[in-house]
C-alpha cells in the first residue's frame, strides 16, 4: 500500500527529472552578492516556486527533495556552482532547507484553493508569493541572525532587499506555470 504510494511513473520520473534540470539550470547564473550581508540574489529560487506551482505538492517536494540531495552529495548545482553539505549549513542554509517545504505548502494551498473555487491569478501569485518569497526569506533571515550571531531585526531587515526581486520571480513563476498548465506534468 505504502509502496504504492510512493512509486513513481515512468512519466512522473521524467517530469521530477526535468525539474530538477530546471532548478539546476537557473543555478547557472552565478548570483550576485550584496556585500554586507554573505547572502547573494539569485534567480534558482524560482525555479523552487514553480516546482510547487507545477507540479504540485508530491512530485513539487520530491523534486526539490532530490536536488537538495544531489547539492548535499557534493554536486555543484546551487547558484555559481557550488554544493556540498559545508554551503547547505552555510549562512545561506536557512533559505536552502526552507526549500525543501516550500514545494508542499504552495502545492496543498493551490489545491485547497481549486477547491473553494478562489484560483485565480492574484490569489496564485499571493499563494507563490507567501511561501516561496516571505516564508523562505522570514526562516532565512532566522538562520543568519544565528548564523552572524546578531539579534533577528538586523538579519530581517536585510531581507527586505530580496523582497522586490522575489516578488518579480514570483509574478514571472506564475506567469510561466499558467502558459504550461494545459500539458499534464503533475499526477
Ligand atoms: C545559496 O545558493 O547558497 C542559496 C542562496 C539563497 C538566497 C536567498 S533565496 C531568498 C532570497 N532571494 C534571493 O534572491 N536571495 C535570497
Amino acid at each position: 500500500m505504502i509502496k504504492e504510494k510512493i512509486s513513481l511513473s515512468i512519466h512522473e520520473m521524467t517530469v521530477v527529472a526535468m525539474m530538477v534540470a530546471i532548478i539546476a539550470i537557473l543555478g547557472v547564473l552565478p548570483g550576485i552578492p550584496l556585500g554586507f550581508i554573505p547572502v547573494p540574489i539569485i534567480l534558482q529560487n524560482m525555479g523552487i516556486m514553480i516546482a510547487g506551482e507545477l507540479l504540485g505538492p508530491k512530485l513539487g517536494t520530491i523534486a526539490v527533495w532530490l536536488f537538495l540531495f544531489l547539492v548535499a552529495l557534493g554536486f555543484p548545482l546551487l547558484s555559481g556552482g557550488r554544493g556540498g553539505m559545508v554551503t547547505i549549513l552555510g549562512p545561506t542554509g536557512g533559505y536552502i532547507l526552507t526549500w525543501l517545504f516550500v514545494p508542499l505548502l504552495i502545492g496543498l494551498s493551490l489545491r485547497l484553493g481549486w477547491r473553494y473555487g478562489i484560483v485565480e491569478w492574484i490569489t496564485e501569485f499571493l499563494i507563490v508569493w507567501l511561501w516561496g518569497a516571505i516564508f523562505v526569506e522570514g526562516v532565512g533571515a532566522i538562520w543568519l541572525a544565528n548564523q552572524l550571531r546578531t539579534t533577528f531585526i538586523p538579519a530581517l531587515a536585510s531581507n527586505i532587499l530580496f523582497v522586490f526581486g522575489d516578488t518579480i520571480k514570483a509574478l514571472m513563476a506564475v506567469s510561466i506555470t499558467r502558459r504550461l498548465r494545459h500539458i499534464k506534468v503533475a499526477s
